[in-house]
Formats: structure tokens, C-alpha cells, sequence
């Protein structure tokens, strides 16, 4: 029997809810949802079996980040679709790191989709739903005192060597990582921890051979099956 006994609800986002542990400080119960939204939320629908897919497959790739030395949240995975985290205070800035050109970056730049980079491009978004999470400029995020200079500086570092890791990853499993965004909170001791999740969700992934797309966007743009493009990721993962 699990020793993790849920407590409060503390927070419910868009794919995951957050739960306190009965007699545990500093450690959290992470529960990933089948419902999809896009574009802040204006569409919304459920893909079958995502919570189960995406918590597999979070607690697979924060495993493999750890065993290259990168700090996760994760504890442990504890049911098809829940996790242990470590509590973390979240810094509200959500980081973007690209490899070839896709998505909001062909409408800020003069990159075709498909468009291999000439190096990572690494870009802060401001996590705020009010304001649909804008992106903004080290200077914004200064001024918000969202992080200070070694913060900002910190979550580069590390988005750069997440991307250096899964690369090669994906590569080995037939797909490019085209894109994907990271969360970032402090433990107690201030030190910067990878948080949230990595899935197709928060990552755009494409079949090497086809192009095929295999991730959020079959479902943002009904590009076809996005239940079977879900599925097809956690088998060559996991399977
Ligand atoms: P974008 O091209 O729409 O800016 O998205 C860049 C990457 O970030 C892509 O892999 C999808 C991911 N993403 C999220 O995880 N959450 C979001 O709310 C958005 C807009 C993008
Ligand atoms: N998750 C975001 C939302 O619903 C957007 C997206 O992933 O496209 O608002």
C-alpha cells in the first residue's frame, strides 16, 4: 500500500492537479488529467488516456534527466497517472527552447516551418493567463522581479543542457524535438529545479522518416488521430 495519502486539492491547472500529502511537508502529489485546451483555453477536449501517457512518460524522461545529472521534482511515480514531487516554489516564466522553426516563432520571425536553426533559440514567456501568457525580454522579467540576473542566467543554462540531452533521446525513438517549454521552481535551499512535465503536450515532436506530426498540434489544428499520435509517442518511449 502506498504511504501517499492525498489531503487538499491546492491547485487544479489545465492538464494536472496539485494535492498535499497527509503527514508530509514539502512534498506534493502531482495528478495528470486527460483534458486538452489550447490557444488559453478557448478550445478544450479530452485525449483518451492522456493522463496515464503523459504521467509515463514525465516520469521517464525526469529519470533519464536525472541519471545526466539535471534536478528534477520528481520523486516517484506512485499510479498510472500520479506522481511524488518535491514542493517547489514556481518561478512564472515559462522557458521555450527551439530547434527548428514551428508554431508562434513563424509569426515573430522571418523562419519557415521546417527551418532547421542555426543554433537554439531560447525564449521566457510570462506564465499569466490574464494576459495570455506573453512573451517577454530579460528586462520584463527584471522589472517584474520575476528572477534576478543569475536566475535568468541559471534557466538558460539548463534549458540548453535539457535540450543537448533529449535530442539525442527523441533521435534514438525516430523523432525530432522540434521545440518544448520548461517549468522552473526553488527548493528550500533556492536551488533551481526542473518542474511540471515533459510530454507531448509541452513539446513538439515530429517522426524523423515523414515529418508526421506527434504531438499538441493534431489536436490545437485537427491534423487527424491525436489519440493514436499520444499513444504512438508512449510506445516508442516507453514500449
Ligand atoms: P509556441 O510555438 O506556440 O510558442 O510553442 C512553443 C512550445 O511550447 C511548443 O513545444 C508547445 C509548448 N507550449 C506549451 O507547452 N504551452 C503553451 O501554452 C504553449 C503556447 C506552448
Ligand atoms: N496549454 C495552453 C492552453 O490551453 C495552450 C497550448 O498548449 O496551446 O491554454
Amino acid at each position: 500500500m502506498t504511504p501517499y495519502r492525498k489531503n487538499k486539492l491546492i491547485y487544479e491547472g489545465k492538464a494536472k492537479k496539485l494535492y498535499t500529502i497527509k503527514g508530509l511537508k514539502g512534498l506534493l502529489i502531482q495528478e495528470f488529467k486527460d483534458d486538452a485546451t489550447a490557444f488559453n483555453a478557448q478550445k478544450k477536449g479530452k485525449i483518451l488516456n492522456k493522463g496515464i501517457i503523459n504521467c509515463g512518460l514525465t516520469d521517464y524522461i525526469f529519470r533519464y534527466l536525472e541519471k545526466k545529472r539535471i534536478k528534477t521534482h520528481l520523486v516517484k511515480q506512485i499510479s498510472p497517472t500520479e506522481m511524488v514531487i518535491h514542493k517547489l516554489k514556481i518561478i512564472p516564466i515559462e522557458v521555450v527552447v527551439r530547434n527548428i522553426a514551428a508554431g508562434s516563432l513563424l509569426k515573430k520571425t522571418s523562419f519557415r516551418e521546417g527551418q532547421i536553426l542555426p543554433k537554439p533559440i531560447v525564449e521566457f514567456y510570462y506564465k499569466n493567463d490574464a494576459l495570455g501568457d506573453p512573451m517577454i525580454s530579460d528586462s520584463h522579467a527584471l522589472a517584474m522581479k520575476l528572477g534576478n540576473e543569475k536566475d535568468l542566467l541559471t534557466l538558460k543554462k539548463l534549458a540548453l543542457k535539457i535540450n543537448s540531452v533529449l535530442i539525442p533521446l527523441f533521435r534514438k525513438k525516430g523523432l525530432k524535438l522540434v521545440d518544448f517549454k520548461l517549468e522552473f521552481g526553488k527548493d528550500k535551499n533556492g536551488r533551481i529545479i526542473l518542474g511540471d512535465e515533459i510530454t507531448p503536450d509541452t513539446c513538439r515532436l515530429w517522426d524523423i522518416k515523414t515529418g508526421r506530426k506527434l504531438d499538441k498540434d493534431v489536436f490545437r489544428f485537427d491534423l487527424g488521430d491525436v489519440d493514436a499520435a499520444y499513444r504512438e509517442v508512449s510506445e516508442r518511449l516507453l514500449g
